[in-house]
């Protein structure tokens, strides 16, 4: 399998430690150069969310397979620019153990519901050259609490001028550092709270995971999630534990 990576930043660079010769070309802002691009089996973008648009566009002209990695965008017609013409995979997080800590948070967020009292909130760290907040992840995280939590209609971070609504999901930005990335999730009641941590200490999962999806993605049309992606090797683990 042949890749062509836009993004050649530090998950690009993680990427190319991992893919090798896979990868066919890489490349960064300097667009001048994209007609001369070789075809490959799988575009992966790790570069900016300002410019998902050009690469969505260059995949579909090139009926190329995209794997969208970059965080801090939005394009509510995806769906239907994309259809059947090609397979998008949409992964704000490429990581397994990410997929497996979502099924959890929706648990948590069942199990708030079971109590009035009950609040949930999350709260995540990176390093300081990260460029949008909140990540992506911790908005994976917040729609599996809307969804699970309905107390919950919407996310927020944390008003300055104001109390936060009940019906308010906090999330809570802190940028400094080095850390590749940590995010807590809690469910907290008056006597007492769980807290789940995901942190990440180098890039090398996200890099082997925007591989495998690389795979996944492969002969497949439509808009997918890292969800599909590791619904087959988690579906079993849930399936066992009932
Ligand atoms: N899915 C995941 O698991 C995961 C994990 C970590 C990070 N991320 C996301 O992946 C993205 C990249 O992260 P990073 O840490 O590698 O960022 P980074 O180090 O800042 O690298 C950004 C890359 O984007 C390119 N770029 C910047 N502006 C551009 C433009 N206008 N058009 C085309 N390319 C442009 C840069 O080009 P130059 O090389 O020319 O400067 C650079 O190669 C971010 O959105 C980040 O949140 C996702």
């Amino acid at each position: 399998m042949k890749l062509g990576v836009f993004g050649r930043g530090r998950l690009g660079r993680a990427l190319r430690d991992v893919a090798g010769d896979a990868i066919a070309w890489q490349v960064g802002r300097d667009a001048s150069q994209r007609a001369d691009l070789a075809p490959v089996d799988v575009l992966v973008d790790v570069s900016i969310g300002a410019a998902l648009d050009e690469h969505l566009e260059f995949a579909l002209a090139r009926e190329t397979p995209l794997v969208i990695g970059t965080t801090g965008w939005s394009m509510p017609d995806l769906d239907r620019r994309v259809g059947s013409r090609i397979g998008v995979l949409v992964a704000p997080n490429f990581s397994l153990t990410i997929a497996f800590l979502t099924r959890l948070v929706r648990l948590m967020g069942r199990f708030a519901m079971q109590d009035e009292s009950a609040d949930v909130f999350i709260a995540e760290h990176h390093h300081a050259r990260k460029k949008d907040a909140p990540s992506g992840t911790a908005k994976v995280f917040a729609q599996a609490l809307l969804e699970s939590c309905p107390k919950k209609t919407r996310w927020t971070m944390a008003p300055a001028e104001r109390a936060l609504a009940q019906d308010e999901l906090c999330v809570s930005v802190l940028r400094g550092g080095h850390t590749a990335s940590s995010h807590d999730i809690t469910v907290d009641t008056p006597g007492e709270a769980i807290t789940l941590t995901h942190a990440a200490r180098d890039l090398s999962p996200y890099a082997r995971g925007a591989l495998d999806a690389a795979h996944w993605i492969r002969g497949r049309s439509g808009v997918f999630t890292m969800a599909d992606v590791a619904a087959e090797r988690l579906d079993p683990l849930f399936a066992a534990g009932k």
